[in-house]
């Protein structure tokens, strides 16, 4: 694999952020079984959902949200199953989400009986639409909601020791919220589940739907990180969305500003413009120089299972992934690579000009794809004719008839094959 450098950061006298580069990866979650599997057209099959288990263990995921077990028969089943059939790996935690409604509490606790380590994920909605909205509530209803069902969770578990529980919560719609009122909440929840340094407890703060630019949401979470109690026994996490196209700038961001752990899904499924997208995350920190901790070293198997497994294909243009993106179409593009490929040495600095990444480290290849259009330089149309028809073009007859068949292509605006040029030039040369 080759090496990959960071740019360097500006250090700026008045910058807000603790940290302006990232140097370590977060606590990576995955909620591909859970936000991801609620946002698709036709939810997983049980089956489904075991075949996408197995390929985030493989992957490395170490926190997996696995469903949402008092909502769904079938979420009940799968986390069952997980258990009864001992498929979860030592080191794997899963997570279950709840509401914070007692009999929804009761069942999901249920769910996960006998896991060796679980997470209850409880969360109620706390922004002032909702608040007025949809439940017409004060702030300390609302507080009273997410504290009663803390106390449930902690109390339930107690009768299952054999499973190692750790708890979660989200203020739902936390990055439209009064900060005031977040850090109330979130306050309220630590001092009932009593967290330590060695047992901390989850604190995941959610842009439920993205509303602002990136920088304002890791604003956010950078004074939840200064001003909640305790902040020594919690984890902060971050759970971007991506309705203004902006979660994996918005999560870098988040991490900078003093996130530990980020939730999210493989290639950006998830509830209306997805939750963001933990490969490029991932990858973007692999290309700084930082092992995100996660094995992307044959990234089309693991697309092709995403793929399947959620009925939606991944965009050609994908970061990292796409059918599209190791493949370059410009002459000047690809003599540039090709020039990166002949001095590049095994195991150096990776300097190779428009690849961020080395294809191979991922099990992909670069492929230069020789095509004329009316972007197109004198190199590609001779390149055609020699290796079509055999013509070798001298320099200054290639200059001369680019301009002709720049000319067509500017007047049908298509793609021109080795035969039309071939026809091009016949017209231009022969027929005279
Ligand atoms: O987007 C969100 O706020 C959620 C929570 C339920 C965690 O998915
Ligand atoms: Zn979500």
């Amino acid at each position: 694999a080759a090496k990959y450098r960071a740019f360097p950061a500006i250090q700026l006298s008045d910058r807000q952020w603790p940290n302006n580069v990232i140097s370590k990866p977060p606590i990576w979650m995955s909620t591909d079984l859970r936000d991801g599997n609620q946002a698709l057209i036709e939810p997983m099959s049980i089956e489904k959902k075991l075949r996408f288990f197995d390929l985030l263990i493989k992957v490395g995921l170490k926190e997996i949200e696995v469903g949402f077990p008092s909502a769904s028969q079938t979420d009940f089943d799968f986390v069952r199953r997980l258990v009864e059939e001992k498929r979860i790996p030592d080191d794997v935690t899963i997570i279950v989400l709840t509401q914070s409604r007692d009999e929804l509490i009761r069942r999901t606790v249920e769910s996960a009986v006998g896991a060796k380590r679980a997470i209850i994920h409880l969360y109620n909605s706390v922004a002032p639409v909702f608040r007025k909205v949809v439940f017409g509530m004060s702030r300390e209803e609302i507080t009273n909601i997410a504290t009663t069902g803390t106390r449930l969770v902690k109390e339930l578990i107690k009768q299952h020791p054999q499973t190692d529980w750790g708890f979660e919560y989200t203020p739902e719609s936390f990055s439209t919220t009064e900060l005031d009122f977040s850090k109330h909440i979130c306050d309220a929840v630590t001092a009932i589940w009593e967290p330590t340094p060695q047992n901390k407890m989850i604190i995941n703060l959610p842009s439920t739907v993205e509303c602002s630019t990136p920088n304002i949401y890791a604003d956010q979470i950078e004074w939840m990180s200064r001003k909640l109690a305790r902040r020594d026994s919690l984890i902060i996490s971050v759970h971007p969305h991506n309705d203004r196209g902006t979660a994996v700038a918005s999560a870098e961001l988040a991490v900078m500003a003093g996130a530990d752990r980020v939730e999210g899904c493989l290639f950006g499924n998830g509830e209306r413009t997805g939750n963001v997208d933990l490969v490029t995350l991932a990858l973007n920190l692999y290309t700084q120089g930082v092992h995100p901790g996660l094995d992307f070293s044959d990234i089309d198997e693991v697309r092709k299972c995403v793929e399947e497994c959620n009925q939606l294909p991944v965009h050609p243009r994908h970061p990292y992934v796409g059918d599209l993106v190791f493949t370059a179409f410009s002459g000047s593009h690809q003599d540039a690579i090709k020039k990166g490929f002949a001095q590049q040495k095994d195991g150096a600095l990776w300097e190779i000009p428009y690849l961020p990444i080395d294809p191979a480290d991922l099990g992909r290849s670069y492929d230069a794809v020789i095509r004329v259009n009316s972007q197109s330089g004198k190199g590609g149309m001779a390149y055609l004719l020699e290796q079509d028809y055999g013509l070798v073009l001298p320099r200054r007859l290639q200059i001369e008839f680019s301009r002709a068949v720049q000319a067509v292509a500017d007047q049908t605006g298509l793609e021109i094959t080795a035969d039309g040029i071939y026809e091009i030039f016949s017209r231009e040369y022969f027929e005279q």
